[in-house]
């Protein structure tokens, strides 16, 4: 047997609610092997303590595997995160923490790709600035950055601060961060593993974001690292789960709400995107079904934010870099339905994360 047979056999177990490993995310801190006894140290920083007894247990059934002459003895080490989620003020090194500055972080969130999470950020900006907020993004989903773009601003380039730390950009009145800003249009995003990590962390921690009311995280798709980096680097105050109509999304969305609630995040609302098409006689089809959004989110006790129309002028905004809710609600559709979700969100917030 060796330490590297360990290794790999933990590498199967899944921290709960996400779909990282244990050993990737770096909670394996010792692997010793000495006669007939196998040591194994993990350490994890949790306020759930359901989080422990899960990574023990499907260690314990990993382990099981393996050669059953030797005795495993897997040993948990609990912190407490420096500061649990929920709260806004700096935490101590190391810790997580609110990012001073800013009052609230928001991660917007789906489980499936192509459901409108960008465009649902993208707007729900716009629309919570033109309430009088100070707001920001922070493109998160390194892979398949959009934000830039959206808001016609991915000829720009940040530049860094006398203290190192990145300058965001601004496009019409929000403060942004991406991985749009780095890269030139078509060249692939080749960061992987650690160094998305340290990416993400960078956004987070190293950027001037300055004072914020709200910052919006535009989170990738699914339930993988960067999510649970996100959660380990920062306090989240709580998301918004995007989601399409149809029992396929909302599967995946389901799957990210649990994530969040592993981890005690609380889910601010969900937001059905692509609920309905008008065509141009002003009648309504449900193109992926009728009112799946918000019979999920009754079920789950979720406040139901809004309901947005599939419409090709968000779109076309969103391609050309100016999103729809800039434009007056009297005059589009989309748009007042984005400013409707925007103010159903200022009401929970109110509500729920208490400034
Ligand atoms: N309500 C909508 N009406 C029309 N097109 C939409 C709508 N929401 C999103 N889209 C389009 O669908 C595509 C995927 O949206 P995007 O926001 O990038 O999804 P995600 O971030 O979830 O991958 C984009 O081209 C976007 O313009
Ligand atoms: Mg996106």
């Amino acid at each position: 047997m060796t330490e590297q047979q360990i290794k790999d056999t933990l590498a199967t177990v899944k921290y709960p609610g996400f779909s990282r490993d244990i050993v990737s995310f770096g909670l394996v801190k010792e692997i010793t092997l000495a006669d007939q006894l196998v040591t194994i140290n993990l350490q994890v920083q949790t306020t759930d303590p359901e989080v422990p007894e899960q990574i023990f247990k499907s260690c314990q059934q990993a382990l099981a595997q393996l050669d059953d002459t030797l005795t495993y003895k897997v040993n948990v080490d609990v912190q407490a995160p420096a500061q649990a989620s929920g709260s806004t003020q700096s935490a101590g090194a190391g810790g997580k923490s609110g990012i001073p500055g800013v009052k609230s972080i928001i991660a917007v969130a789906s489980g499936k790709g192509g459901v409108g999470k960008s465009t649902t950020t993208a707007n729900l900006a716009i629309a919570l600035a033109k309430q009088g907020l100070k707001v920001g993004i922070c493109d998160c989903d390194l892979y398949g950055p959009s934000i830039a773009h959206m808001f016609g601003a991915d000829e720009q380039q940040p530049s860094a601060n006398a203290q190192d730390q990145i300058i965001p950009i601004k496009a019409h009145g929000i403060t942004l961060m991406s991985m749009g800003f780095l890269l030139s249009h078509d060249s692939p995003v080749i960061v992987r593993g650690p160094l998305a990590t340290r990416y993400i962390q960078q956004f987070l921690r190293q950027v001037e974001w300055g004072e914020l009311d709200v910052l919006l995280l535009d989170l990738p798709p699914g339930t993988g690292d960067i999510q649970l980096t996100i959660v380990q680097t920062v306090a989240l105050d709580g998301s918004v789960i995007v989601t399409t109509p149809q029992e396929i999304a909302l599967i995946d969305a389901r799957k990210a709400i649990a994530m969040f609630s592993k981890v005690n995040v609380p889910i601010l609302g969900l937001i059905e995107n692509m609920s309905y098409f008008v065509c141009a006689h002003g009648e309504k089809y449900q193109i992926f079904g009728k009112g799946g959004g918000e019979t999920e989110a009754k079920r789950l006790k979720i406040p139901f934010l809004a309901a947005i129309p599939i419409d090709p002028t968000t779109c076309e905004a969103g391609d050309f870099g100016t999103p729809i809710a800039l434009a007056d609600t009297n005059k589009s559709a989309p748009s007042e339905a984005f400013h409707r979700a925007s103010k159903q969100l200022m009401e929970v917030m109110e509500k729920d994360c208490p400034q």
